[in-house]
């Protein structure tokens, strides 16, 4: 394994072995296997989980961390490419980039979606240079459509839960003040699919998440025995559900044009899931969501306080899983993998 960017590039087997490497650090530490390695952290926007469990993980495996934070104690960086610079930005990902490569073991990197244009968000433009101006392993901790760490965290917890490989897993748009970027929706859809499960993805209607991660995540599908469909009929969606995973997301009609999204969001607040949509759900249905959440706008207090939230377990195992990954991409035990 080169880098972490998305579960894609791994296929089934290879996540099942990292999360049972998960398992196997978890029950036998080993606080030196990273000793003299060095990660450096770039987030372009903000984390209270990615950012302190990639630190503590680092910390756990004997290894270090730094974080840059560009526009907060460090300079505002410019990511596109062949434009004159005379904005904030003082310096390029192009020299940046590099720079913290050459000083670190492995880059972990966020940079949001800009949320102007879907195709161009999709395509990871910005995570595609970023990328290619690596020499070190890159980790993804959250791209324009991608969050691969989540992802692999949410495997764990549905494995940890025992929800069965085949079980009704039901992706959940989420009311939400404003427009959300799509790479949660994304990258989960596409880690129930790899998993064999039967994804539904609802949704009101103008929020039907893009077809290319759609095509995408039925292909994961179709590799491993699980399928997935779209609908906005929430009775339907939620029958015999054993996993409900809330998330809020923009409008994929009105992508970049927030007072169009604005429009179309303000008559969908009961869109926040409430224990009543558990009413048909299967015995002991679970609730996730990946943090943070806004309580009574997105989900209510009654679940999230409630017996089948999950979400606490989900945020803990961002830890677990992300020290298996930088376990193999830097070599744990001396081993370069
Ligand atoms: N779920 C998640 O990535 O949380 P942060 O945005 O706090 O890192």
């Amino acid at each position: 394994m080169k880098n972490f960017l998305d579960l894609a590039d791994l296929g089934r087997d290879q996540v099942v072995d990292l999360l049972a490497l998960a398992d196997r650090l978890r029950e036998r530490p080993e606080p030196t296997a990273l000793a003299g390695r060095v990660l450096g952290l770039l987030f372009f926007n903000p984390s209270l989980r990615s950012m302190t469990s990639m630190r503590v993980a680092m910390a756990r495996l004997g290894g270090e961390s730094v974080a840059v934070t560009p526009g907060a104690g460090s300079w505002q960086l410019e990511t596109r490419s062949g434009v004159t610079m005379t904005g904030a930005a003082a310096e390029h990902i192009r020299e940046a980039i590099p720079v913290l490569d050459s000083y670190c073991d492995a880059l972990g990197v966020r940079a949001f979606a800009e949320g102007r244009d879907l195709a161009a968000d999709l395509g990871e433009r910005t995570f595609t240079a970023i990328a290619s101006l690596c020499r070190n392993p890159l980790i993804n901790l959250e791209s324009s459509a991608n969050h691969p760490c989540q992802a692999l965290a949410d495997w764990k917890t549905l494995d940890d839960l025992s929800v069965p490989r085949r079980g009704r897993f039901v992706l959940a748009w989420a009311n939400h003040p404003r427009a959300l970027p799509l790479a949660v929706p994304a990258a989960v859809s596409q880690m129930a699919a790899l998993r064999g499960m039967e994804v539904v993805v609802l949704r009101p209607e103008g929020y039907a998440l893009p077809e290319t991660v759609m095509e995408k995540a039925r292909r994961a599908a179709a590799a491993s025995g699980g399928s997935v469909t779209e609908t906005d009929d929430r009775d339907a969606a939620l029958t015999g559900a054993h996993v409900v995973y809330a998330k809020e997301w923009g409008s994929t009609a009105h992508y970049g044009d927030a007072e169009a999204d604005a429009r179309a969001r303000a008559g969908l607040a009961d869109w926040m899931v409430r224990e009543s949509w558990f009413a048909a759900a299967a015995a002991g249905c679970h609730l996730m969501h990946c943090l943070p959440v806004r309580r009574n706008v997105a989900i209510a207090d009654e679940v999230l306080d409630g017996p089948r939230s999950r979400v606490l377990q989900q945020a803990h195992n961002r830890l677990v899983v992300q020290m298996a990954v930088l376990y193999r991409l830097l070599g744990g035990n001396g081993r370069r993998h």
